[in-house]
């Protein structure tokens, strides 16, 4: 049954304190609780409680120390209350260690821990599981873990217990308990008011040393966030663990943040930069909700934007500032046309704040986060720098302690800038991407722009009017200099048009700098001005944005007409290698080519049905074509960002390594794969080690490599996930499966583990060509996989199933194929509702 927006009603009671006390025990852990009740003053006056609860044995119920008989039913319970306050007394039965859904409280390797976000706290107790109930917790757990933590700050310790008081009223999928046998790598920060903070990072004995880039990018993020934000942390301590079997990346409880091991963990030898980075952005982003989700928090869950796109908004501003804005942004812009403009243009379209969901957990997804976080920039351009820092303030005086809303959001902005944003918030409730085209008119001196925009029918939407807009533009003269500097141009509707005065010639334009709106740009361009802009645009992503652009429509045509590489295009990738004023990070940017899931996801949008083996193709021959023509050059770079000295993680020297990487991927072509064999065998960190070993495979020469760096690793889980992924990842499309499947029947394929799992299986959904070979191999395995997986673990499962959300993109044959695939998830007897959703929306959206 599906859950609407529409039908938000405030809770009847609200909860003046909670007491937990947990006896654990593996297999029949004790929950005892106390909640403080009274009648909510703002809802509706009800004699019956009502109280969410799956999979518990009920032992007892008392209401102010009378027992009593609840209805229970398999979502929870209702009883019989009497009139004003009361206490409610309960204590349930549970079984951790049988708990593979890793939702509630489950066990990983001996350890205890939690993950409640969404709807999780539910399965550990009888409660009003619903953001909007918010409430102080005092939690007693009772074992003979070592260390034994929950949320807030610590009372009291004894023999077999420890005692947590969390002062700050929180929703119950805040609340998080671990117990294990953990070790604490340790610091302190000191808030810019002068309290002190005891920082941290619990992790199982052996991992202490892995600990250090995390531990520095939380005390980075602390700073950040006082100065850019002027938010303080609140306790005496934040504690955060790593726990290896974990659905997602990380949680931002209240003082004690749960996250999946690989994004704590890291060393020169063992992780890569690209981990490094996202360490850094998951640490902050998890910190930062501290602010934005847990003092301010989500009244329901179709609020979930409200802090998952604005701790994303604030995660990338975080980084864009450690590292650079114009890398970060192309990173983004690259991850939100992969994920997000995937995502929306399929059958799982749906709003920013969607109207209805059947399970909430199957809606933390890229438009949510990804999307939502575009919306908040855009918010930013339209109000200014001053006006978004006004709004901002502004919404953590009005809505600290509150569980807020898009409204209550979009009414500070209103507030502190005088801007009516009635139309801007059709971004939060209308699905789909936006495509924009553009006509250009010069005479007498005027030159306009005249705009249209147009968002295709999605489900349940068919359709759409029109939205705001920001489009960023610059005008350049022929001679490459910039004549109309980085302009704001607000489009508000169907059609419009921009006019410049006072240019004799006839400018180039620059169009979404930044890429300041998360929209489809259709402009037809020659080859000429594309060079132009990679040559002369002083907007960093654009300037990108254009190469890229040169690189599709020379993909394109190979795929379509078998037409070869021109010597334009080659020509302007060798002016961009030979830059050497060009950030190396932004140089292996621009010299990349787009992923073949982006040239399908082009070219199904330009009308043409995409060949995936032809994409591949067509990718390998570009490539073969620059390692010729680009030989010298990216020799000589190879040689030249080699970085001397010990590993280090940050944005100059792992730049310069990206450089020397996507020269290392061009030149293996030619080389027959000497500099990876040489690499491969010297490197002392992992992002060498691995780039190499990616080269060898790629070539068919990665056999005895891949069997080395398994003996090298085989103790160190996280980089063994790196060696499934890179197989199952890189095998040639005829192989894919076959492949995948004898990774599965490796010792170490422990399927349970959502990090091993997603690391053979999903790979291989993201292996293009290999997912979609033509005899729906890659299909069935992992469709076998999936439902294998469902009775276990639902939401692992559920999110996996959004490999197939590209179906209706492909030829007759194969969308058979995978009809066929999903028809066989749908139809298992006994499929999880989150799975169930997925599938049906898949097939029918
Ligand atoms: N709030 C967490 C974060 O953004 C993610 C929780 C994901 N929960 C889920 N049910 N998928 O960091
Ligand atoms: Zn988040």
């Amino acid at each position: 049954r599906a859950v609407l927006l529409s039908e938000y009603a405030p809770y009847p009671f609200v909860i003046d304190g909670v007491q937990l006390t947990f006896r654990l025990h593996p297999t029949a852990t004790r929950v005892v609780s106390a909640i403080r009740f009274r009648p909510n003053p703002a809802a509706a006056p009800s004699r019956q409680l009502r109280l969410d609860g799956e999979g518990l044995t009920l032992i007892r119920a008392a209401i102010n120390g009378q027992e009593v008989t609840p209805k229970v039913d398999a979502s929870g319970l209702v009883c019989e209350v009497p009139e004003g306050e009361f206490l409610w007394e309960a204590e349930v039965e549970i079984s951790p260690e049988t708990n593979t859904a890793l939702e509630g409280l489950y066990m990983s390797k001996g350890m205890y821990c939690t993950q409640c976000e969404a709807e999780g706290f539910r399965k550990i107790t009888y409660y009003p599981d619903r953001p909007d109930v918010m409430a102080t917790f005092r939690v007693r757990i009772e074992g003979d873990k070592p260390v034994m933590l929950s949320n807030g700050n610590p009372v009291e310790f004894g023999e077999g217990f420890a005692e947590w008081d969390d002062p700050w009223p929180k929703p119950a999928y805040l609340f998080a308990l671990v117990a294990g046998d953990l070790v604490a790598h340790s610091d302190t920060f000191t808030t810019k008011s002068g309290l002190p903070v005891a920082l941290n990072i619990y992790v199982r004995p052996g991992d202490e040393a892995k600990c250090d880039y995390a531990m520095d990018a939380l005390k980075r993020s602390m700073k950040w966030d006082e100065e850019a934000y002027g938010r303080e942390y609140d306790l005496d301590v934040f504690n955060i663990v790593a726990v290896d079997d974990f659905n997602m990346g990380a949680m931002e409880n209240k003082g004690l943040n749960i996250f999946n091991s690989k994004y704590v963990l890291a060393s020169p030898e063992t992780a890569t930069d690209r981990d490094y980075e996202l360490i850094e952005g998951i640490i902050a982003h998890e910190y930062f909700h501290n602010w934005t989700g847990n003092r301010i928090t989500c009244r329901d869950w179709f609020q979930l934007c409200l802090k998952e796109g604005l701790t994303v908004f604030r995660d990338q501003e975080f980084s864009g500032d450690q590292r650079s804005h114009a890398v970060k942004r192309i990173d983004d812009v690259l991850m939100l046309r992969a994920r997000q403009f995937r995502e929306d243009n399929g059958p799982l379209s749906h709003p920013v704040r969607p109207s209805s969901y059947i399970e909430i957990n199957n809606f933390y997804t890229a438009t949510v986060y990804e999307k939502g976080a575009e919306v908040i920039g855009m918010l930013k351009r339209l109000v200014g720098d001053d006006g978004y820092r006004k709004a901002l303030d502004l919404y953590f005086e009005r809505h600290d302690g509150d569980a807020a809303t898009i409204e209550d959001w979009l009414k500070v902005f209103e507030d502190a800038t005088g801007r009516d944003l009635a139309q801007f918030k059709r971004w939060y409730e209308q699905s789909g991407t936006p495509r924009l085209t553009v006509k250009e008119d010069h005479a007498d001196g005027t030159y306009t722009l005249t705009f249209r925009q147009h968002t295709p029918p999605t489900p349940g939407q068919p359709d759409k009017a029109p939205q705001v807009i920001p489009i960023a533009v610059g005008l350049l003269n022929p001679n490459g200099d910039e004549v109309v500097p980085n302009t704001m141009l607000e489009m508000t509707e169907a059609e419009q048009s921009f006019t410049f005065e006072g240019l004799s010639a006839r400018p180039v334009p620059s169009i979404l700098r930044g890429f300041s709106a998360p929209v489809i740009l259709n402009r037809e361009m020659s080859t000429e001005e594309r060079a132009f802009l990679l040559a002369h645009d002083t907007d960093p992503f654009n300037k990108w944005e254009a190469g890229r652009a040169l690189a599709k429509d020379v993909l394109a045509r190979m795929v379509t007409e078998d037409a070869a590489p021109g010597p334009d295009y080659l020509d302007a990738l060798e002016r961009v290698a030979r830059d050497d004023a060009l950030d190396p990070a932004f140089r292996a940017l621009a010299l990349g080519l787009p992923s073949d899931d982006d040239m399908a996801q082009t070219l199904a949008d330009g009308g043409v049905t995409p060949d995936p083996l032809k994409i591949y193709g067509a990718r390998e021959a570009l490539m073969q074509r620059v390692a010729e023509h680009l030989n010298d050059v990216l020799s000589r770079l190879y040689d030249e960002m080699d970085v001397p000295g010990p590993y280090t993680p940050d944005a100059r020297a792992a730049g310069r390594r990206a450089l020397r990487q996507t020269a290392l991927t061009v030149l293996s072509r030619v080389d027959g794969g000497k500099r990876a064999q040489r690499q491969f065998e010297t490197a002392d960190n992992m992002t060498e080690q691995l780039g190499a070993l990616a080269c060898l495979v790629r070539l068919g020469r990665g056999e005895e490599a891949l069997a080395s760096f398994y003996r090298q690793w085989r103790h160190d889980h996280l980089v063994i996930d790196k060696w499934f992924a890179l197989q199952a990842g890189q095998a040639a499309p005829a192989d894919a499966a076959a492949v995948t499947k004898r990774l599965t029947e490796h010792p170490d394929f422990d399927w349970k583990n959502p990090n091993r799992f997603r690391s053979a299986i999903g790979a291989l959904g993201m292996n293009h060509a290999g997912f979609h070979d033509p005899s729906g191999a890659s299909y069935e395995l992992i469709a076998d996989w999936l439902i294998r997986l469902d009775p276990l673990n639902p939401q692992t499962t559920a999110r996996m199933t959004t490999l197939f959300e590209t179906w209706h993109r492909y030829d007759a044959d194969r969308q058979a194929l995978m009809r066929e695939a999903l028809e066989r998830i749908a139809n298992t007897e006994g499929l999880s509702r989150d799975t169930g959703e997925m599938v049906g929306r898949i097939l029918n959206g």
